[in-house]
Parts: structure tokens; sequence; C-alpha cells
């Protein structure tokens, strides 16, 4: 077998496991419907629960976990990002929405979004 072929066919392979990866996520079209859906019930200006107001960019960005000096959402840097965490972690008593609570529970394909998102530099897009 010629060295491009098999170069061809590993491409096709790396490109065919990324596609599953979400790319681009914008925070209007992907993650908003989700805030909406399992957060903002809770996480509003009315009712900022813990603080926090999901209810738009600016003031996720804004908002502190009460006595916390770093934003929720930390552009590159998901490991760290509480809005990933809190969606993503098997601790229920950490866990966003309360387990106990009538809200949805985001889903492992939306809890990746947000972590591209975040990885992506938590934009305004
Ligand atoms: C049923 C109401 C409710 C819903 C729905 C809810 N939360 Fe919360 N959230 C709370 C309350 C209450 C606190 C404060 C908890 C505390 O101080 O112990 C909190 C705290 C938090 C915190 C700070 C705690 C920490 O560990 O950093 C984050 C971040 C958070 N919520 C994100 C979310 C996200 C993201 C969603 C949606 C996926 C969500 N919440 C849905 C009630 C809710």
């Amino acid at each position: 077998m010629r060295p491009i072929f098999l170069i061809t066919i590993i491409c096709l392979f790396a490109g065919g496991c990324e596609r599953d990866e979400p790319e681009n996520v914008s925070f209007e079209k992907d993650i908003t419907p989700i805030l909406r859906r399992s957060c903002i019930p809770c996480h509003n200006q009315v009712r900022p629960q813990g603080n926090i107001d999901l209810s738009s960019y600016d003031a996720l960005m804004e908002s502190r976990y009460f006595t916390r000096r770093e934003p929720i959402a930390l552009p590159g840097n998901y490991h760290d990002s509480r809005l990933y965490i809190v969606v993503s972690t098997k601790q229920d008593r950490l866990r966003m929405p309360p387990p106990h609570s009538e809200f949805r529970r985001v889903s492992n394909r939306e809890a990746e979004r947000i972590r591209v998102w975040i990885e992506e530099g938590a934009k305004d897009n």
C-alpha cells in the first residue's frame, strides 16, 4: 500500500471521529436554550439563587457565587468553570439543576456543548 493512501485513510478516520465533537458553539443558539429550560427558573434577575443570574450573557459573566471572586465561566478553562462542573459532576450535592428539583437535567450532549463553548473562549456569539 502506498503511504499517501494510508495517510488518506487515517485522515478520513480522524475526521470521522471529530465530527462528533460540537464545533463553533454559539451562546445564543446552543447555550441559551439549555439555560432557559434547566437553570433560569432559579437563576434570574428577580431570584438569583446563589447570587447567580443566568438570564443573559452579561449577567452570567458578571455573576459571582457569593464571596467567590472568579466568574462561573473562565474562558478557555472548563476544568475550573463552575458552570461546567455543576452540569457534569456525578456528585448529587453539587449537581445543577438540583436532582430533587422538577427541572430537567442537562444531558451529556448538552454538557459537552457547554464545555466546548467555554473552551472556545466563552464568547458572546
Ligand atoms: C431549582 C432551582 C435551581 C435550578 C433549576 C438550578 N439551580 Fe443552580 N443553584 C440553586 C441554588 C439554590 C444554589 C445555591 C446553592 C448553595 O448556595 O448551596 C445554586 C447554585 C449554583 C451555582 C453555584 C454553586 C457552585 O457549586 O458553584 C452554579 C454555578 C449554578 N447554581 C449553576 C446552575 C446551572 C448551570 C443550572 C442549570 C443547568 C442551575 N444552576 C439550575 C438552584 C437552582
